[in-house]
């Protein structure tokens, strides 16, 4: 599916609307280039998921793992800083990937255990949501929406 935002604001509700359709388990990969709004999508898709009052969700800068509470646990990676799969491979994430919340992950190519092969994704993640977003003016964006099977 394709949907078209014009401002940070929109891009909010999207998320938020898709977050309502999420489920523990669930497992969403945002592709885009710095400042193309996976943050904000994702602060979007927590308010949907029942973020709790009061949290507010910022990129993990010194930790790759941010979580907050939902409905269920909402984990956000950012990978943003990581060189190489083999910076990752031995940090747990399979527990937050088969665990029991929604995880959302900036910059997912970094998972791709050979740069640009997305048939090299790790950590055996296997049903997602992939999004890949295009930045066609100063505030638009163009989300792409993809269920993906292995
Ligand atoms: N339509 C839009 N959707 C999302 N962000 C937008 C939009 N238009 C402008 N922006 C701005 O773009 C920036 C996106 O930042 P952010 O979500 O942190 O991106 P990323 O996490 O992809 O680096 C924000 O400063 C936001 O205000
Ligand atoms: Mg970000």
């Amino acid at each position: 599916m394709q949907f078209t935002t014009h401002s940070g604001e929109e891009t909010l509700q999207l998320g938020e609307r898709l977050g309502k359709l999420l489920k523990p388990g669930d497992v969403v990969l945002l592709f885009g280039e710095l400042g193309a709004g996976k943050t904000k999508l994702t602060q979007g898709i927590a308010q949907g998921l029942g973020l709790q009052r009061g949290e507010y969700v910022r990129s993990p800068s010194f930790t790759l793992v941010n979580e907050y509470r939902g409905h269920c646990p909402i984990y956000h990676i950012d990978l943003y800083r990581i060189e190489s799969y083999a910076e990752i491979e031995n940090l747990g994430l399979e527990e937050t990937f088969f665990g029991d919340g929604v995880t959302l992950v900036e910059w997912a190519e970094k998972l791709y255990r050979k740069p640009g092969d997305k048939t090299t994704l790790g950590f055996g993640i296997e049903p997602r949501m992939e999004i890949t977003i295009a930045i066609p003016d100063e505030s638009v964006r163009q989300f792409d929406i993809q269920p993906e099977m292995p």
